[in-house]
This record gives structure tokens, C-alpha cells and sequence, in this order.
């Protein structure tokens, strides 16, 4: 059992958005932490001073923390077990094609640990992980005679940072999770976020892995939902905005997460809505409104091409379209299941050529798509083009020289799929302009 200490050290596996920001942080409050990662150019970049990840203030705090040699990189999981107290499993929990998680690195990031147990740990899991994973996980620690209570403990930390805001959100949590069996172990890790001041809510490991699902589909539903009814304001002809104005002071209601848009991306909702659909269904349950949200989503992606298609009068061959905006969410460079690129492979296929501009985004994007021009400025995206479409909230596309876009494009049209213009003043321009419920 371990006792408790101010400073501990710390191992995490897997160094993606989560398990940086997440080492980086803890080293921050100032426990000694190694971070993992199978990725060697990652782990190599890391040691160097590069952070291969975009977030605000991320390099400075790796910088900082690396310099004081409180935090380390490594791809030796067996050094990064040996010498820690705590581990934090943070490897990615990506869906399948048929929608179920995929296990596989947790179940390569535990068989790594269980080869060096040499001691008590405390193992935390963050990654997001449906029903029936520490089942999976005590029985590879078994198979090498690890037992629990005596080798380790296992625990559910879930995280809910945001990306584009994840160092913000280490520092000020709106919550800690702890999903633990055992007081103890319950109370070292409360103590390891203690210098945070958030709200801890002790619960069991089970509730812990649904509290993180149940969030994100809920967040998931916000989407849809206000999806909905801002393709009802289009169609009655009145302004969605004007209509959130009059909800959000409904305390029951309130004014975040309701921008309307095409719906969310990113590497986390679907596949946690997906994961969550799954898992009911896997214990006789059918979620048809988690199903329906997943749904509304696919339709929203559609009624942005269909506003799009109807103001060209239909796509012909050499249409081209400006797109602005590739990464899921803006402040970040991560476009993994961006909503951007599904569009673009979409208006693809109808024909149309593309030119695209993201101000953190191209290099990750050009993992993904091939076929289309990337553009050194949002001004070069949009020139000769017969349409703009704009579908990420970038601050820098809130500041558009209209006139100047207006007298290179081929034909005036926007279309704003994430309602990041202002429409009376767009239209004075001469632009025919769609937003979403917006007018
Ligand atoms: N990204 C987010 O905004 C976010 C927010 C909350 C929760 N989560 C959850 O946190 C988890 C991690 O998400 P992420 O976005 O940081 O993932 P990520 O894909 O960015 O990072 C995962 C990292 O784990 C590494 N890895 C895989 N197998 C490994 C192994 N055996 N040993 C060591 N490293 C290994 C990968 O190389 C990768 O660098 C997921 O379960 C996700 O659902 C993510």
C-alpha cells in the first residue's frame, strides 16, 4: 500500500493530447514524471524541445518542466514502471468500423506494464474505456502472477479537457473523477490533484468509466439538438441566435455549447456516443435517442452541402470551392474525424476541385486528403473560387477582408457552417451568404 507524499513519481503511457498535457501538468505541480510513448520519433521530439502538438501554452510548460528535469521522455515502459509510484494509462481507446472500442493499446500498454511490476502501483486508468476493460486488464496482470491488492490497484481517472483548451483545463478541471474501490487509493490520487481546488466526486471504477460517457453524449446531444433547431429557424425564416438569446437565461438551460454548425467531430464525441450505443446494446438495451443524435449529426454534414449545392445552382465540372478551416475545433492543429475533411471528400466526389486554408491544420490534414490545393492564406483559398465555405471557428476568419475576397472570387458566395460571420454585414458586400439558422 502506498503512503501518502506531496510529490510523487509519475509514469504515463502514452503521450498524445491527453498524457502530455496531463505529464506535463503533474510535473508542473512539481512531481517527477516520465512519459511514454511506443511513437519514437514522438518520444525523440519530445526529448528536443519539439511538441508535435499544437496548444496554447503547451510548449512552454514542456519546456519548462523538462529544463527543471521534473519531466522525461522516454519509450522504455519498463524504466518508466520501474521507477514510479502511479501510473496513468492514457493511450488512445480509438471505435472500430462497427463502432465498438478498439482495446488494443490499452491491452499493449497493460502487457507492458505487467513485464515490470516490480513493486505496488497505483494504476490509473484515463483513457476512455467502456465496460468490461479492467476485467480485461486484471486478467493480464493475473496471467503474470500480479496480484491486486498486493503487486497494484487499478482506478478510473477520466479526464474532460477540452482540446484547444487542454492546459487551461488541467489547471482549472470543472471536476476530478476518482473511480476507485479502495479509500486509499481514492485519497492518494485526490492529493496528487489536490493543488487544483476542483469539486472531487469519489465514486466507484464502473460509474467513473459512465460518468465520462454519459458527459460526452450529453455534450454530443447539445449539438444535435441545437442543430435541429436552427435548420427549423432557416426554414421558418428567423434567427437562431435571437431564439438561444431567450433560452440561455433558464438557468435549466444556460448559453454554453449551443453554437449551431455542421456538427460535431474530432476524435472523441462519435466515438464516445458510438462506444456508449454499444455497450446498451451489448447488455439488451437499444438507445434509440443516442442513435438519433448520431444520426442528426450525418444529416447536418448533408444540409451544409445541400446550401451549398443550391447556391451554385448545383456543382458542374471545374466548380471550385474555397474551404476555410480543416481542424475539428479551432486552437488546435488536430483534424482526426474532422467534419471539415468529410466535407471536402464529399464535395469531391461531386466534382468540385478544392482549395483550403487552416491556420494550424495543413500538416495533419495532409495526412488525410491529397487531392486538393493547400493555400498559404485564407485570401488564396478563397480567390477564383465560385464559393467560400467556412467550417472552423478560427478567430482570424471573424476578420476576413470581405472587399478584398469579394473582388478575386468568381462568384460571391459564402456559406458559414460555423455562423463565425456577421450576415447583414457580409450581405452589404454583395455576397449571397447562408449561415446556419442564421439571417
Ligand atoms: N483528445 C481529447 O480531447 C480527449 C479528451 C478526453 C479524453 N480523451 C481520451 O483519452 C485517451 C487518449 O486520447 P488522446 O487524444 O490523447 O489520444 P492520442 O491518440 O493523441 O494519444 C495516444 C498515444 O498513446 C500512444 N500509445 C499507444 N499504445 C501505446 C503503448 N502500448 N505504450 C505507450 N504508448 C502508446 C500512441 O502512440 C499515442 O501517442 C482516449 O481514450 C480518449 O478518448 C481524449
Amino acid at each position: 500500500m502506498m503512503v501518502e507524499k506531496s510529490e510523487y513519481c509519475i509514469a504515463i503511457i502514452g503521450t498524445g493530447f491527453v498524457g502530455l498535457t496531463t505529464g506535463a501538468g503533474l510535473s508542473e505541480l512539481g512531481n517527477k514524471v516520465i512519459c511514454v510513448d511506443i511513437d519514437e520519433g514522438k518520444i525523440s521530439s519530445l526529448s528536443n524541445g519539439y511538441v508535435p502538438i499544437y496548444e496554447e501554452g503547451l510548449f512552454e510548460l514542456v519546456e519548462r518542466n523538462r529544463k527543471l528535469h521534473r519531466l522525461f521522455f522516454t519509450t522504455d515502459i519498463e524504466e518508466a514502471t520501474n521507477s514510479s509510484d502511479i501510473i496513468f494509462i492514457c493511450v488512445g481507446t480509438p471505435s472500430k468500423d462497427d463502432g465498438d472500442v478498439d482495446l488494443s493499446q490499452i491491452i499493449s500498454a497493460v502487457e507492458g506494464i505487467s513485464n515490470s511490476l516490480n513493486s505496488y502501483k497505483i494504476i490509473a486508468i484515463k483513457s476512455t474505456i467502456p465496460v468490461g476493460t479492467l476485467e480485461l486488464v486484471e486478467g493480464i496482470l493475473d496471467k503474470k502472477n500480479k496480484v491486486k491488492g498486493r503487486d497494484y490497484d487499478l482506478a478510473v481517472v477520466p479526464e474532460f479537457l477540452r482540446e484547444g483548451k487542454a492546459v487551461y483545463d488541467f489547471f482549472n478541471p470543472t471536476r476530478i473523477v476518482i473511480g476507485a474501490d479502495k479509500d486509499d487509493v481514492s485519497k492518494v490520487l485526490a492529493g496528487i490533484f489536490s493543488p487544483l481546488n476542483a469539486p472531487v466526486v469519489y465514486t466507484t471504477p464502473l460509474t467513473a468509466q459512465l460518468i465520462k460517457y454519459a458527459s460526452n453524449a450529453f455534450l454530443a446531444s447539445r449539438i444535435s439538438f441545437i442543430n435541429e433547431i436552427a435548420n427549423i429557424c432557416d426554414h421558418l425564416g428567423i434567427n437562431v441566435k435571437d431564439v438561444i438569446e431567450g433560452m440561455k437565461y433558464d438557468k435549466r438551460i444556460g448559453g454554453h455549447y449551443l453554437s449551431p454548425g455542421i456538427g460535431f467531430g474530432g476524435p472523441c464525441l462519435s466515438k464516445d456516443l458510438n462506444g456508449l450505443i454499444k455497450m446498451a446494446e451489448s447488455y439488451g438495451y437499444q438507445p434509440n435517442y443516442l442513435k438519433s443524435i448520431m444520426e442528426k449529426n450525418s444529416h447536418q454534414i448533408s444540409y451544409v452541402i445541400d446550401k451549398l449545392d443550391k447556391l451554385l445552382g448545383g456543382f458542374r465540372p471545374g466548380t471550385k470551392i474555397g474551404i476555410l478551416g480543416l481542424t475539428f475545433k479551432p486552437d488546435t492543429n488536430d483534424v482526426r474525424n474532422s467534419l471539415s475533411i468529410r466535407i471536402i471528400k464529399e464535395i469531391r466526389e461531386r466534382g468540385a476541385g478544392v482549395r483550403a486554408y487552416d491556420p494550424k491544420g495543413m500538416e495533419e490534414a495532409k495526412k488525410y486528403i491529397s487531392d486538393i490545393i493547400f493555400c498559404s492564406d485564407l485570401y488564396e483559398a478563397a480567390k477564383d473560387s465560385d464559393a467560400l465555405l467556412i467550417l472552423t471557428a478560427w478567430d482570424e476568419f471573424k476578420e476576413i477582408d470581405l472587399e478584398r475576397i469579394r473582388s478575386t472570387m468568381k462568384n460571391p458566395i459564402i456559406v458559414d457552417g460555423v455562423n463565425i460571420l456577421d450576415p447583414a454585414k457580409v450581405k452589404r458586400f454583395g455576397f449571397l451568404y447562408e449561415g446556419i439558422g442564421v439571417r
